[in-house]
C-alpha cells in the first residue's frame, strides 16, 4: 500500500494511461479524483466504486481555468486534501508543418500546456499549506527528440519539461516534489490511431522492439507519487523502451 490514504487527482483519467494509473493508485490505497472531459469517466468511476474503490469522477476540460478551479474546490470538499496531482490529460492534432492549421496548433497548446498550468496552479496553494505534495507531469518522447508531424505536440511536451524544472525549483522548499514522465510509444488509443506502417517502422527503432503497456507508465507515476521518490525533484523519467538515450 504505497499510497495509503493519499488523495490523487488524475487528469485524463477516463481512458488509457490515466485510467490505468487510477486502477494502480486505488490498488495502492489511494483515493482518486478521476478528471476528464469524456463523460465515460463516470461509468469507469462507477465500476471502480462497485469494486470498493474510493473514487469520484469530475467532468472537466483542463483547458478551462474556471472548471479546473471548481473541480479542485469540489475535490477538497469530498476528500479534504490533495496529496498528488497527475497532469496526464493530453491530445494530439498531428500534421506536417506545411499543412498544420493555426487552430490545431493552438488546441494542442491549450490542453497540453495551459491544462497543466491550470491544474497545477489550482492545487499548489493547498499543497503549500499542507507542506507536502507530489506533482507529476506527462511529457513525451516527442518533446525530447521531436517527431515528424508533431510540431504542436512536441512543442507542448517540451514545455512540460520546462515547467517541471521551474516548479521543482520554486516549490521544493515548500515540501513539494515536481517531476515528469516522458513515455515513448504506449498502447493506448492515442498511438493506435497512428497509421499501421508508421507503428511498424517505429517498433524497429525501439531497442526493446515493441510498444509499451499502460502499466509501464502507471508504475512510473506510482513511484514518483510514493515516498520511495522523496529525494527526486525536477527530473524526467523516460519510459520508452530505450528509443531516446
Ligand atoms: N519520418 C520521416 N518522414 C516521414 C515520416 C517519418 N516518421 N512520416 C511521414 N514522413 C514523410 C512521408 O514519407 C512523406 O514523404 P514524401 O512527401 O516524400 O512522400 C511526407 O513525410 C508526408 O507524409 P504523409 O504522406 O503521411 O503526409 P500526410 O499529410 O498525409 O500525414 C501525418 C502527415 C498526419 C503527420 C501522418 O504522417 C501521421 O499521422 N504520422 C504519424 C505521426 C506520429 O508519429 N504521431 C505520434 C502519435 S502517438 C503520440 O503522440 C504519443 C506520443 O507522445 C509519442
Ligand atoms: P488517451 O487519448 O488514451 O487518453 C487521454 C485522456 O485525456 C482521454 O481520456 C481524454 O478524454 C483526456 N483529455 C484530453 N483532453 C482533455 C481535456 N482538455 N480535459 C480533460 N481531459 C482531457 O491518451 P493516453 O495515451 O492515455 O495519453 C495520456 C497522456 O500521455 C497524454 O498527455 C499523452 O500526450 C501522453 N503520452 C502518451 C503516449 C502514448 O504513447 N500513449 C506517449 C507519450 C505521452
Amino acid at each position: 500500500m504505497r499510497l495509503k490514504d493519499k488523495v490523487a487527482i488524475i487528469t485524463g483519467g477516463a481512458n488509457g494511461l490515466g485510467l490505468e494509473a487510477a486502477i494502480t493508485f486505488i490498488r495502492e490505497g489511494a483515493y482518486v479524483a478521476l478528471v476528464d472531459y469524456d463523460s465515460s469517466g463516470s461509468e469507469r468511476a462507477a465500476e471502480l466504486t462497485a469494486q470498493g474503490a474510493n473514487v469520484e469522477f469530475f467532468q472537466v476540460d483542463v483547458a478551462s481555468r474556471e472548471s479546473v478551479n471548481e473541480m479542485v474546490t469540489a475535490v477538497l470538499e469530498r476528500f479534504g486534501k490533495v496529496d498528488v496531482l497527475i497532469n496526464n490529460a493530453g491530445i494530439t492534432r498531428d500534421g506536417m508543418l506545411t499543412k498544420l492549421s493555426e487552430e490545431d496548433f493552438q488546441k494542442v497548446i491549450d490542453v497540453n500546456i495551459n491544462g497543466v498550468f491550470n491544474c497545477t496552479q489550482a492545487v499548489v496553494p493547498h499543497m503549500i499549506t499542507a507542506g507536502s505534495g507530489k506533482i507529476i507531469n506527462t511529457s513525451s518522447v516527442s518533446g525530447v527528440y521531436g517527431n515528424v508531424g508533431q510540431t504542436n505536440y512536441a512543442a507542448s511536451k517540451a514545455a512540460v519539461v520546462g515547467m517541471t524544472k521551474t516548479w521543482a525549483k520554486e516549490l521544493g522548499r515548500k515540501g513539494i516534489n515536481v517531476n515528469a514522465v516522458a513515455p515513448g510509444f504506449i498502447e493506448t488509443n492515442m498511438v493506435l490511431s497512428v497509421p499501421e506502417k508508421v507503428i511498424e517502422n517505429l517498433k524497429k527503432q525501439i531497442p526493446l522492439q515493441r510498444l509499451g503497456k499502460p502499466s509501464d507508465i502507471a508504475n512510473a507515476y506510482l513511484f514518483l507519487s510514493s515516498n520511495e521518490s522523496d529525494y527526486i525533484n525536477g527530473t524526467t523519467i523516460h519510459v520508452d523502451g530505450g528509443i531516446v538515450m
